[in-house]
């Protein structure tokens, strides 16, 4: 949940970090700190709030140096402070640690560090490493290399980590060490850095190694050294990053929000590039060939997942019984984990991820692992711990998203989910040629279709603004179109700070309908599809309480304009395929709500981009 980077090499460390912490803000962002080694002495300095604050309290300090490392916050143990704030340090002050994760057990530690002497400054339970570590150099007037140190350190610890830790007594290098917690090593000329993302690296290489749990780094300006936890030298390979910095810039939208909802159609594209085989009305997955024939004979397929990504594991549900009739359920992660899960080998446990590292979904695939189900990955980001850890999958190839509401990924989900099913469904010649071929031809004309609803972005802005005054929302949606509902709402919500209730429009009468009168209004996907009638009694009967309703319904259906208060139309598509148009309306509007009510739409409060703890 929070970001971290270090720079070690022969330009002036500040800026790099500084710079790389503002494209790690989207993990976390309630405070920020930096310490830097300029050759004879430490300098640091942390604040509450965000790198901006950071840059401004040390604006007029003229620190230069060749080795730094750098934090931003998402706080879990001490509120977002001054004194919260990464780095931590040791009693002399010589010892600087910034982490991701959580020490677990670090009252126990810290209670037996303090009957020792240590002094401590902070609430966190980072605290507690940069202490651990200054341990062996109290034991000892000899020379401790740092590594050893930090190596004996992580050998009390419970829980996750990434991290990076310097010291004046040793200050020609960065130690990082990662247990659950990501880190990617970057390798330029001369020059090595280290980081919780590629974001932050990706300006200065595309070289780059992937940290593995219980591996440690050390980052010298001669060179980088990888080992384990046991000392044991590793040779790791070296990894190509296959996108440049623009990616994670804002190329002239106002949030990357918004940038990424106009990138939707390309995530589609990409998502779909060279799996999907017209002619044969089949989709050809190179991820899933080295468990072909594993996949044709599990008897249940079981999708988990957390947020945006479990939404889309929804719908996945509806593909895979539909197209390739498998029995097929989707569960949040947070429970399946917990759950005593009743998995085994005849059953494939598809592992939904943007990040690839939400602690959730990592847990779940790991317990459907020990049950000895087969696991598949669907997840975006490239080397992550899911990607790495499942047994097979596919990338979504969607490119970084920063924005912390999720948008492009959904989309490109929702893709991956629909060439898995086809996959699935040929392979089990359960969907004729014929209706293979249907799908992949609308697949491949649904980005056109989804540029012309961006198209509509002003108008989606005009309603967002007419309905700015309400605080409540009923979003309701049936079949494929109920997670679709869950999805909006989630995405008005975590944004806006409105409320809103994602509902399947069955079961308004079982409840919520007692919410329904003129200030309380309802979103209704209304797609021309076989639930159709359905929708249009649910949309009389909210009528019938005075409730104003805006519909997302399917071009040229005139019915509907005579029955809601407001309509965006969407182009007409196969059923299955609508939820990949009709979400993004609700994520414009979304945007524009919350945007018009001047929140801060990529840094939404409390939240954090990846939840890679509990
Ligand atoms: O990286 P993941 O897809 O595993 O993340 C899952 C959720 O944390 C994520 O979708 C979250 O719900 C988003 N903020 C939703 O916009």
């Amino acid at each position: 949940m929070c970001g971290i980077v270090g720079y070690v090499g022969k330009r002036n460390a500040l800026p790099i970090v500084l710079e790389g912490l503002k494209r790690l803000e989207y993990r976390g962002y309630d405070s920020a700190g930096v310490v830097l080694w300029d050759g004879e002495e430490i300098k640091f300095e942390k604040t509450a709030g965000r790198v901006a604050a950071l840059e401004k309290k040390i604006s007029n300090k003229p620190w230069q140096g060749n080795l730094a490392i750098a934090h931003t916050r998402w706080a879990t143990h001490g509120k977002p402070s001054d004194r919260n704030a990464h780095p931590h340090a040791d009693c002399a002050q010589k010892i600087y640690v910034v982490h991701n994760g959580i020490v677990e057990n670090y009252l126990e530690i810290r209670e037996a560090l303090t009957r020792e002497g240590h002094v401590f400054k902070s609430d966190t339970d980072t605290e507690v490493l940069a202490h651990l570590i200054e341990r062996p150099f109290l034991a000892t007037s000899g020379p401790i290399a740092l590594e050893d140190a930090v190596l004996d350190a992580l050998r009390h610890v419970v829980g996750t980590f990434g991290l990076a830790v310097i010291s004046k007594d040793d200050p020609q290098k960065i130690v990082a060490a990662r247990r659950g917690s990501p880190l990617i090593l970057g390798l330029g000329d001369g020059e090595y850095l280290a980081a919780s993302d590629a974001a932050a690296i990706v300006e200065h290489t595309k070289n780059v190694i992937y940290l593995h749990d219980n591996e440690m780094a050390l980052l010298t300006p001669q060179g980088l050294k990888i080992f384990n936890l046991s000392k044991k030298t590793l040779e790791k390979p070296v990894d190509t990053i296959n996108w440049d910095i623009s990616a994670a810039q804002k190329g002239g939208f106002a949030h990357f929000m918004k940038k990424e909802i106009f990138e939707g159609p390309a995530a589609l594209e990409n998502v779909l590039r060279g799996r999907l085989l017209e002619k044969d009305g089949v989709s050809k997955l190179g991820g899933l060939e080295s468990v072909r024939d594993k996949l044709l004979n599990v008897k249940r397929i079981l999708i988990t997942a957390c947020g945006t990504s479990y939404y889309a594991g929804l719908i996945g549900k509806y593909y895979f019984e539909e197209i390739a009739k498998v029995p097929a359920s989707a569960e949040y992660a947070s429970e399946f984990r917990y759950s005593n899960p009743v998995v085994d080998e005849s059953a494939a446990v598809i592992l939904i991820s943007q990040s690839g590292e939400t602690a959730d979904t990592l847990e779940a695939l790991r317990e459907a692992k020990k049950h000895g189900a087969l696991t598949l990955g669907i997840v975006n980001a490239v080397g992550s711990t899911i990607a790495r850890e499942s047994d097979a999958g596919i990338y979504n190839h969607a490119g970084p998203e920063i924005g912390v509401a999720s948008t492009k990924a959904f989309i490109s989900q929702l893709g991956a989910l629909m060439l898995v099913a086809l996959f699935l469904g040929r392979q089990r010649s359960k969907i004729p040629l014929n209706l293979g071929e249907k799908f992949v031809k609308e697949l491949k004309g649904l980005p056109a279709k989804m540029e012309w609803i961006l198209k509509k972005d002003e108008e989606i802005k005009k309603l967002a603004k007419k309905y700015l005054k309400h605080k409540n929302f009923l979003y309701l949606g049936r079949k494929y179109q109920f997670p679709v509902a869950l999805e909006g709402a989630l995405k008005l919500k975590e944004i806006s700070y409105r409320h809103a209730e994602g509902y399947a429009s069955g079961e308004m009468k079982h409840g919520p309908i007692a919410l329904i009168d003129e200030n309380f209004p309802t979103i209704v996907l209304a797609t021309k599809d076989m639930v159709y009638e359905k929708i249009i009694s649910n949309i009389e009967e909210i009528k019938a309480r005075s409730g104003k309703i805006l519909a997302v319904a399917t071009e040229g259906d005139d019915r509907i304009l005579k029955l809601v208060d407001d309509v965006i139309f969407i182009p007409q598509t196969l059923e299955m395929l609508a939820p990949i148009l009709s979400i993004i309306p609700l994520q414009l509007f979304a945007y524009h709500t919350a945007n018009l009510l001047g929140l801060d739409v990529d840094k939404p409060r409390n939240l954090a981009k990846s939840v890679t703890v509990e």
